[in-house]
């Protein structure tokens, strides 16, 4: 199967989830861009969903999905979105699409985060993959300035502005062995909006297409 076909394979898969469920998170990807196709195929059963991407919102739009700002849906039943790393803890390393701060909002705002990947996004340990953190333009330097301070390697991602209007950095160089610390302690520099870590919240399930079967973890 080729890597595209197993991202297909786990988008089915977390349909099986959207049970019940009048209003549904929507992530950002190539994962979930299939997702939003087999969300279209069984549109008659949910109201909408609220998205974390004007990209995915257009996506939506167009297989005739209503979209809904979260501040007029109030908790959520069900998050779905890919991601870049993913731990055996179902810690994750999310934001290679830019879209990580309105994802970890809804990530935040939903009672249950199905992560869907290929297993190509399995690791032991995070961090091969470069940390994405948002940050307020003005505070480029500075919070890279920190981060190096931190032991990291900040790129700028340029010609990158993020719906939120913000500037990404980049980060190489991570070992990260205590994910929910460095989050918060990333979390705590001026000027950084998100970073791209979801180890404070983590996903509830990770559905994993590996070879011809989708493993659940
Ligand atoms: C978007 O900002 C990211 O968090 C995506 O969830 C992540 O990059 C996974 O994308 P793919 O499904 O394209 O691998």
């Amino acid at each position: 199967m080729t890597q595209d076909e197993l991202k297909q394979k786990v988008a089915l898969a977390a349909i099986h989830y959207i049970k019940d469920v009048s209003i549904v998170g929507v992530g950002t990807g190539s994962t979930v861009k299939h997702f939003i196709d087999y969300l279209g195929d069984i549109k008659g059963d949910i109201e909408g969903a609220v998205s974390s991407s004007e990209v995915s919102t257009a996506h939506l739009k167009k297989v005739g999905i209503p979209v809904f700002d979260l501040n007029a849906v109030g908790t959520l039943d069900i998050y779905v979105d890919g991601a870049d790393e993913v731990s055996p803890h179902k810690h994750l390393i999310k934001g290679g699409g830019a879209a990580l701060t309105r994802e970890k909002i809804i990530a935040a705002a939903s009672k249950k985060f199905v992560c869907i990947v290929d297993e190509s996004k399995c690791v032991d340990v995070l961090g091969k993959f470069p940390l994405p953190v948002e940050v307020i333009p003005m505070a480029r330097s500075y919070v890279a300035r920190e981060l190096v301070k931190l032991g990291g390697q900040p790129v700028w991602r340029e010609n990158c502005i993020t719906d939120n209007h913000n500037a990404i950095l980049d980060v190489y160089n991570f070992n990260i062995i205590d994910p929910i610390k460095l989050e918060q302690i990333i979390n705590n520099i001026t000027g950084v909006v998100t970073v791209g870590l979801f180890a404070m919240r983590p996903a509830d399930v990770v559905l994993i297409g590996k070879g011809t079967e989708v493993i659940t973890l």
